[in-house]
């Protein structure tokens, strides 16, 4: 998908890190833009920034909640008639032993990371199929290729991005060739995502008390991706670039590949 002028992407997170990123790219590149957010203040303050380079609309959505992201689905063929791009972006993270994470937490995890994705895509397939061309970009992470301990909501999550991405990317390939789904898979990003609880629900213990021995750990991985991460803008022209090459994995940190490369090594190596 190379001409991105006039035509319309829905970014899913896209009030804060690389959602606004996405957003942001894509206004520059001519794109209608329409951003989608459980946050309602960081939704207003994007809006506010974003409009000053083209034509965006702000919703509030859950994209955990499959009324939520219809009606995202129908605000936004309200207001541009069409969707070409569609990003399920929206995501929190999760560093945390397994045998102190609540079922509350797990419900949010997966609702947000991997519901969220799945809705998007349900629900949005049938107005990006009407296009003549249309794409279908998941946040996943690296996490989705790799098993280190300490993170088994979130990498659970992620790996099921990647399977639904690449499974729909083959099945689109026959279906609906003019649908084409990409895998965004990060690592580490300078993003607000170290305040991911923000929005969470009653039932989730903040990560700091349900398991305060892991807070070292935490903030070396939220310290790292602040001051060494890839900004959301080079990510966004990353992920611009492989839409015009019709790419279905978008890496920004090949050195990951070694820690990928590990795994299947340690698989086969049993065999
Ligand atoms: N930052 C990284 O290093 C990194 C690395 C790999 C993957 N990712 C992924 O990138 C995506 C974006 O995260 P980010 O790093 O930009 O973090 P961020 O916290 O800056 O942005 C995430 C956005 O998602 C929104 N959100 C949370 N729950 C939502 C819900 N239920 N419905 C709608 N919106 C919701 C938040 O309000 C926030 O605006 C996530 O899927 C994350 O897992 C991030």
């Amino acid at each position: 998908m190379r001409n991105l002028q006039a035509r319309v992407a829905v970014v899913t997170g896209g009030a804060s890190g690389i959602g606004l990123g996405l957003a942001t790219r894509f206004l520059e590149e001519g794109m209608k833009v329409v951003i989608a957010d459980i946050d309602v203040h960081g939704l207003a303050v994007a809006e506010a920034k974003l409009s000053e380079l083209g034509d965006v609309l702000a919703v509030k959505t859950d994209v955990a909640r499959v009324d939520s992201v219809q009606a995202l689905a129908d605000a936004a063929v309200a207001r541009f008639g069409a969707v070409h791009i569609l990003c399920n972006n929206a995501g929190v993270g999760g560093t945390q032993r397994f045998d102190t994470v609540g079922h509350a937490t797990w419900e949010w995890t997966i609702g947000v990371n991997l519901w969220g994705a799945i809705h998007g895509c349900r629900i949005f397939l049938p107005i990006l199929a009407a296009q003549d061309e249309a794409y279908i970009v998941n946040t996943a992470s690296m996490a989705g290729f790799t098993s280190g301990p300490y993170q088994a909501t979130y990498k659970t999550t992620k790996a099921g991005v990647v399977a639904l991405s690449e499974c729909l990317a083959n099945e689109f390939a026959i279906e609906h060739p003019n649908v084409g789904v990409a895998v965004l898979c990060p690592a580490y990003t300078a993003t607000e995502i170290r305040n991911d609880e923000r929005n969470a629900p009653a039932g989730h213990v903040p990560r700091a008390v349900a398991d305060p021995g892991l807070n070292d750990r935490r903030e070396t991985v939220y310290s790292t991706l602040e001051q060494e991460g890839i900004s959301p803008e080079d990510l966004a022209a990353l992920v611009v670039d492989a839409l015009a090459e019709r790419k279905t994995h978008i890496f920004s940190h090949p050195e990951w590949f070694d820690v990928w490369q590990q795994r299947v090594d340690k698989v086969r190596a049993q065999l």
